[in-house]
Protein backbone atom coordinates (compact mmCIF):
# COMPACT_ATOMS: atom_id res chain seq x y z
CA UNK A 1 0.00 0.00 0.00
CA UNK A 2 1.60 3.60 -0.86
CA UNK A 3 1.85 5.89 1.83
CA UNK A 4 -1.82 6.51 3.12
CA UNK A 5 -2.81 10.67 2.73
CA UNK A 6 -5.20 11.57 5.64
CA UNK A 7 -7.28 14.40 5.56
CA UNK A 8 -10.58 16.02 7.40
CA UNK A 9 -12.94 18.79 7.14
CA UNK A 10 -12.71 21.73 8.46
CA UNK A 11 -15.89 22.13 10.09
CA UNK A 12 -13.95 19.33 12.48
CA UNK A 13 -11.25 22.35 13.87
CA UNK A 14 -14.70 24.96 14.03
CA UNK A 15 -16.97 25.53 16.95
CA UNK A 16 -20.70 24.63 16.73
CA UNK A 17 -24.00 25.99 17.59
CA UNK A 18 -26.59 24.13 17.79
CA UNK A 19 -30.49 24.09 19.00
CA UNK A 20 -29.84 24.07 22.41
CA UNK A 21 -26.20 25.45 23.13
CA UNK A 22 -27.62 28.71 21.03
CA UNK A 23 -24.66 30.43 22.98
CA UNK A 24 -22.67 27.67 20.95
CA UNK A 25 -19.80 25.17 22.75
CA UNK A 26 -17.15 27.20 22.75
CA UNK A 27 -15.66 30.63 21.31
CA UNK A 28 -16.07 31.26 17.20
CA UNK A 29 -13.39 30.33 15.28
CA UNK A 30 -12.35 31.97 11.87
CA UNK A 31 -11.45 29.58 9.03
CA UNK A 32 -7.77 30.48 9.79
CA UNK A 33 -7.67 29.50 13.43
CA UNK A 34 -9.63 25.88 12.51
CA UNK A 35 -6.93 25.91 9.14
CA UNK A 36 -4.32 26.54 12.25
CA UNK A 37 -5.37 23.98 14.90
CA UNK A 38 -5.64 21.15 11.86
CA UNK A 39 -2.02 22.09 11.32
CA UNK A 40 -1.26 20.66 14.64
CA UNK A 41 -2.49 16.98 14.04
CA UNK A 42 0.38 14.58 13.71
CA UNK A 43 -0.51 13.10 10.31
CA UNK A 44 -3.22 15.05 8.48
CA UNK A 45 -2.34 16.39 4.76
CA UNK A 46 -5.52 18.08 3.32
CA UNK A 47 -8.82 19.43 4.40
CA UNK A 48 -11.98 20.41 2.86
CA UNK A 49 -13.36 23.81 2.93
CA UNK A 50 -16.32 25.05 3.38
CA UNK A 51 -17.17 28.34 1.18
CA UNK A 52 -17.49 31.06 2.14
CA UNK A 53 -14.87 31.12 4.33
CA UNK A 54 -16.43 31.68 7.73
CA UNK A 55 -15.47 34.18 10.22
CA UNK A 56 -15.50 37.26 8.20
CA UNK A 57 -14.20 38.75 5.14
CA UNK A 58 -11.62 36.23 4.54
CA UNK A 59 -9.62 36.43 1.02
CA UNK A 60 -7.97 33.33 -0.55
CA UNK A 61 -4.70 34.29 -0.02
CA UNK A 62 -5.57 34.78 3.75
CA UNK A 63 -6.51 31.17 3.28
CA UNK A 64 -3.82 30.60 0.84
CA UNK A 65 -1.05 31.74 3.43
CA UNK A 66 -2.59 29.41 6.21
CA UNK A 67 -2.58 26.55 4.77
CA UNK A 68 1.08 26.89 3.66
CA UNK A 69 2.04 27.53 7.08
CA UNK A 70 -0.06 24.45 8.30
CA UNK A 71 1.28 22.18 5.47
CA UNK A 72 -1.77 21.33 4.21
CA UNK A 73 -3.62 21.24 0.99
CA UNK A 74 -6.89 21.41 -0.42
CA UNK A 75 -8.54 18.41 -1.39
CA UNK A 76 -12.51 19.81 -2.02
CA UNK A 77 -14.19 22.81 -1.50
CA UNK A 78 -18.08 22.91 0.16
CA UNK A 79 -20.21 25.59 -1.12
CA UNK A 80 -22.55 26.18 1.51
CA UNK A 81 -26.05 26.08 -0.33
CA UNK A 82 -27.70 24.73 2.85
CA UNK A 83 -27.73 27.98 4.81
CA UNK A 84 -30.83 30.55 5.67
CA UNK A 85 -31.23 31.62 2.04
CA UNK A 86 -30.90 27.77 0.91
CA UNK A 87 -33.96 26.93 3.58
CA UNK A 88 -36.52 25.70 1.50
CA UNK A 89 -33.75 23.69 -0.70
CA UNK A 90 -31.15 24.60 -3.16
CA UNK A 91 -31.31 22.83 -6.46
CA UNK A 92 -35.35 21.78 -5.59
CA UNK A 93 -36.27 25.23 -4.37
CA UNK A 94 -39.74 26.09 -5.17
CA UNK A 95 -38.74 29.39 -6.02
CA UNK A 96 -36.98 29.22 -10.00
CA UNK A 97 -34.86 32.35 -8.75
CA UNK A 98 -33.18 30.17 -5.52
CA UNK A 99 -31.98 27.23 -7.82
CA UNK A 100 -30.42 29.90 -10.15
CA UNK A 101 -28.93 31.34 -7.23
CA UNK A 102 -28.00 27.94 -6.11
CA UNK A 103 -26.06 27.30 -9.29
CA UNK A 104 -24.58 31.20 -9.24
CA UNK A 105 -22.88 29.99 -6.47
CA UNK A 106 -21.75 26.98 -7.12
CA UNK A 107 -20.70 28.18 -10.19
CA UNK A 108 -18.11 30.55 -7.96
CA UNK A 109 -17.01 28.11 -5.99
CA UNK A 110 -15.78 26.22 -8.94
CA UNK A 111 -12.98 29.30 -9.40
CA UNK A 112 -12.05 28.25 -5.58
CA UNK A 113 -11.92 24.89 -6.22
CA UNK A 114 -9.43 26.04 -9.49
CA UNK A 115 -7.57 28.22 -7.35
CA UNK A 116 -6.66 25.79 -4.76
CA UNK A 117 -6.02 22.97 -6.58
CA UNK A 118 -8.58 20.71 -5.01
CA UNK A 119 -9.87 17.15 -6.17
CA UNK A 120 -13.35 18.14 -6.43
CA UNK A 121 -16.64 20.70 -5.66
CA UNK A 122 -18.41 18.62 -3.09
CA UNK A 123 -22.19 18.79 -3.05
CA UNK A 124 -23.86 18.26 -0.13
CA UNK A 125 -27.64 19.54 -0.88
CA UNK A 126 -28.75 19.30 2.94
CA UNK A 127 -31.48 21.46 2.59
CA UNK A 128 -32.67 19.62 -0.44
CA UNK A 129 -35.85 17.28 0.08
CA UNK A 130 -39.13 17.64 2.03
CA UNK A 131 -40.93 16.96 5.53
CA UNK A 132 -44.13 16.15 5.37
CA UNK A 133 -46.57 14.22 2.97
CA UNK A 134 -48.13 15.84 0.29
CA UNK A 135 -45.64 18.59 0.80
CA UNK A 136 -43.98 17.92 -2.90
CA UNK A 137 -44.13 16.26 -6.54
CA UNK A 138 -41.87 13.68 -5.94
CA UNK A 139 -41.42 13.65 -10.08
CA UNK A 140 -40.65 17.45 -9.95
CA UNK A 141 -38.09 17.25 -6.57
CA UNK A 142 -36.23 14.28 -8.13
CA UNK A 143 -36.28 15.80 -12.03
CA UNK A 144 -34.34 19.27 -10.21
CA UNK A 145 -31.83 17.15 -7.60
CA UNK A 146 -30.98 16.15 -11.09
CA UNK A 147 -30.74 18.81 -13.16
CA UNK A 148 -29.15 21.24 -10.91
CA UNK A 149 -26.30 19.08 -10.50
CA UNK A 150 -26.27 18.07 -14.16
CA UNK A 151 -26.03 21.46 -15.56
CA UNK A 152 -22.69 22.78 -13.34
CA UNK A 153 -21.20 19.27 -13.87
CA UNK A 154 -21.73 19.88 -18.00
CA UNK A 155 -20.69 23.77 -17.83
CA UNK A 156 -17.58 22.60 -15.49
CA UNK A 157 -15.76 19.56 -17.52
CA UNK A 158 -12.35 20.51 -15.91
CA UNK A 159 -13.74 19.78 -12.72
CA UNK A 160 -15.22 16.39 -10.35
CA UNK A 161 -18.35 17.08 -8.20
CA UNK A 162 -18.89 14.41 -5.49
CA UNK A 163 -22.12 13.87 -4.22
CA UNK A 164 -22.91 13.42 -0.50
CA UNK A 165 -25.96 11.48 0.00
CA UNK A 166 -27.48 11.43 3.73
CA UNK A 167 -30.96 10.18 4.50
CA UNK A 168 -31.93 13.26 7.00
CA UNK A 169 -31.11 16.18 9.12
CA UNK A 170 -31.48 19.15 8.50
CA UNK A 171 -34.55 17.67 5.63
CA UNK A 172 -36.79 15.66 7.46
CA UNK A 173 -35.89 13.30 3.96
CA UNK A 174 -33.06 14.62 1.65
CA UNK A 175 -33.08 14.27 -1.92
CA UNK A 176 -30.08 12.32 -2.42
CA UNK A 177 -31.04 10.08 0.73
CA UNK A 178 -28.56 6.50 -0.30
CA UNK A 179 -26.66 5.22 -2.55
CA UNK A 180 -28.87 3.62 -4.55
CA UNK A 181 -30.94 6.37 -5.37
CA UNK A 182 -28.01 8.82 -5.84
CA UNK A 183 -26.39 6.38 -7.70
CA UNK A 184 -29.60 6.30 -9.90
CA UNK A 185 -29.46 10.48 -10.31
CA UNK A 186 -25.55 10.40 -11.32
CA UNK A 187 -26.86 7.53 -13.70
CA UNK A 188 -29.23 9.85 -15.35
CA UNK A 189 -26.87 12.78 -15.12
CA UNK A 190 -24.66 10.48 -17.14
CA UNK A 191 -21.76 12.46 -17.09
CA UNK A 192 -17.75 11.02 -16.23
CA UNK A 193 -17.17 14.47 -13.49
CA UNK A 194 -20.13 13.39 -10.97
CA UNK A 195 -19.61 10.93 -8.60
CA UNK A 196 -20.33 9.56 -4.85
CA UNK A 197 -18.72 11.26 -2.03
CA UNK A 198 -19.38 8.09 0.93
CA UNK A 199 -19.86 8.88 4.81
CA UNK A 200 -19.30 5.77 6.56
CA UNK A 201 -21.18 7.48 8.99
CA UNK A 202 -24.53 8.55 6.83
CA UNK A 203 -24.35 4.76 5.31
CA UNK A 204 -24.59 3.54 8.91
CA UNK A 205 -27.70 6.14 9.52
CA UNK A 206 -29.22 5.39 6.44
CA UNK A 207 -29.29 1.44 7.87
CA UNK A 208 -26.76 0.69 5.06
CA UNK A 209 -23.91 -1.93 5.43
CA UNK A 210 -21.14 0.84 4.26
CA UNK A 211 -18.48 -2.40 2.69
CA UNK A 212 -22.02 -2.77 0.61
CA UNK A 213 -22.69 0.66 -0.23
CA UNK A 214 -18.98 1.17 -1.30
CA UNK A 215 -18.63 -1.94 -3.38
CA UNK A 216 -22.08 -1.01 -5.35
CA UNK A 217 -20.74 2.63 -6.12
CA UNK A 218 -16.85 1.29 -7.01
CA UNK A 219 -18.91 -0.96 -9.04
CA UNK A 220 -20.45 1.71 -11.07
CA UNK A 221 -17.18 3.93 -11.23
CA UNK A 222 -18.89 6.60 -9.14
CA UNK A 223 -16.64 6.00 -5.61
CA UNK A 224 -14.52 9.39 -5.99
CA UNK A 225 -14.49 10.10 -2.07
CA UNK A 226 -15.28 9.47 0.98
CA UNK A 227 -15.46 10.35 4.62
CA UNK A 228 -15.09 8.47 8.26
CA UNK A 229 -17.20 9.13 11.48
CA UNK A 230 -18.94 7.20 13.76
CA UNK A 231 -22.78 6.84 15.17
CA UNK A 232 -25.11 5.17 16.91
CA UNK A 233 -27.14 4.68 13.69
CA UNK A 234 -29.89 6.64 14.86
CA UNK A 235 -28.46 9.54 14.05
CA UNK A 236 -25.59 11.21 12.05
CA UNK A 237 -23.68 11.98 15.43
CA UNK A 238 -20.12 12.16 13.69
CA UNK A 239 -18.13 10.93 16.77
CA UNK A 240 -14.89 9.93 16.37
CA UNK A 241 -14.10 7.07 13.62
CA UNK A 242 -13.70 3.24 15.39
CA UNK A 243 -15.16 4.32 18.60
CA UNK A 244 -18.56 2.24 17.85
CA UNK A 245 -18.51 0.18 14.90
CA UNK A 246 -15.05 -0.52 14.58
CA UNK A 247 -15.61 -4.04 12.83
CA UNK A 248 -17.77 -2.24 10.42
CA UNK A 249 -15.19 0.57 9.34
CA UNK A 250 -12.40 -2.49 9.14
CA UNK A 251 -15.14 -3.96 6.07
CA UNK A 252 -15.57 -0.91 4.84
CA UNK A 253 -11.61 -0.58 4.16
CA UNK A 254 -11.21 -3.61 3.04
CA UNK A 255 -13.75 -3.22 0.35
CA UNK A 256 -11.80 -0.37 -0.81
CA UNK A 257 -8.29 -2.04 -0.05
CA UNK A 258 -9.45 -5.12 -2.53
CA UNK A 259 -10.46 -2.94 -5.12
CA UNK A 260 -7.77 -0.65 -5.61
CA UNK A 261 -8.84 2.21 -4.26
CA UNK A 262 -6.77 4.75 -3.60
CA UNK A 263 -7.96 8.29 -2.02
CA UNK A 264 -7.38 9.92 1.06
CA UNK A 265 -8.91 8.56 3.86
CA UNK A 266 -10.94 11.68 5.27
CA UNK A 267 -12.49 12.76 8.54
CA UNK A 268 -16.29 14.35 9.27
CA UNK A 269 -16.36 14.38 12.66
CA UNK A 270 -17.83 16.85 15.19
CA UNK A 271 -15.98 17.30 17.96
CA UNK A 272 -18.55 19.31 19.81
CA UNK A 273 -17.43 18.71 23.63
CA UNK A 274 -13.83 17.15 22.95
CA UNK A 275 -10.23 18.77 21.78
CA UNK A 276 -10.59 18.75 18.02
CA UNK A 277 -7.02 17.87 17.52
CA UNK A 278 -7.18 15.34 20.03
CA UNK A 279 -10.26 13.70 18.52
CA UNK A 280 -8.18 13.61 15.12
CA UNK A 281 -5.43 12.35 16.41
CA UNK A 282 -7.37 9.18 18.16
CA UNK A 283 -9.30 8.62 14.82
CA UNK A 284 -6.02 9.09 12.58
CA UNK A 285 -4.39 6.33 14.68
CA UNK A 286 -6.90 4.18 15.00
CA UNK A 287 -7.13 4.57 10.74
CA UNK A 288 -3.44 3.52 11.13
CA UNK A 289 -4.65 0.34 12.92
CA UNK A 290 -6.62 -0.66 10.38
CA UNK A 291 -3.99 -0.29 8.10
CA UNK A 292 -1.60 -2.66 10.15
CA UNK A 293 -5.04 -4.97 10.12
CA UNK A 294 -5.25 -4.78 6.30
CA UNK A 295 -1.76 -5.87 5.93
CA UNK A 296 -2.00 -8.83 7.99
CA UNK A 297 -5.70 -9.73 7.18
CA UNK A 298 -5.62 -13.78 6.04
CA UNK A 299 -7.10 -12.96 2.32
CA UNK A 300 -7.31 -16.31 1.16
CA UNK A 301 -9.10 -17.70 4.42
CA UNK A 302 -11.74 -14.48 4.02
CA UNK A 303 -12.23 -15.89 0.41
CA UNK A 304 -12.93 -19.47 1.74
CA UNK A 305 -15.01 -18.73 4.02
CA UNK A 306 -16.97 -16.07 2.10
CA UNK A 307 -17.31 -18.10 -0.29
CA UNK A 308 -19.52 -20.97 1.94
CA UNK A 309 -21.03 -17.63 3.70
CA UNK A 310 -19.40 -19.09 6.86
CA UNK A 311 -20.03 -16.29 9.37
CA UNK A 312 -18.06 -17.84 12.35
CA UNK A 313 -14.78 -18.08 10.39
CA UNK A 314 -15.00 -14.72 8.46
CA UNK A 315 -15.59 -13.00 11.51
CA UNK A 316 -12.79 -14.93 13.37
CA UNK A 317 -10.75 -14.05 10.45
CA UNK A 318 -11.45 -10.32 10.86
CA UNK A 319 -11.37 -10.16 14.75
CA UNK A 320 -7.77 -11.80 14.32
CA UNK A 321 -6.56 -9.00 12.03
CA UNK A 322 -7.68 -6.36 13.45
CA UNK A 323 -7.10 -6.83 17.79
CA UNK A 324 -4.64 -9.70 17.18
CA UNK A 325 -5.21 -13.21 17.67
FE1 LIG B 1 -19.44 13.78 5.59
FE1 LIG C 1 -22.66 14.08 8.24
Amino acid sequence: MSEQRFGAGIWHFATYVDRYATDGYGEPRTILDAIELAGQVDDLSVVDLNWPFFGGDISDDDVSKALDKAGLGVIGITPEIYTRQFSKGSFTNPDPGVRRLAHEFVTRSCDVVRKFGADYVKLWPGQDGWDYPFQVDHGTLWQHSIEGVGQLAAENPDLTFVIEYKPREPRVHMSYSSVARTLLGIEKIGLPNVGILLDFGHALFGGESPADSAQLAIDHGRLFGMDVNDNLRGWDDDMIAGTVHPIELFEFFWTLHKNNWEGVWQLDQFPFREDSVAAANLAIDFLKRVQKGLAVLDVEGLKQAQAAHDAVAAQRIAQNALFGS
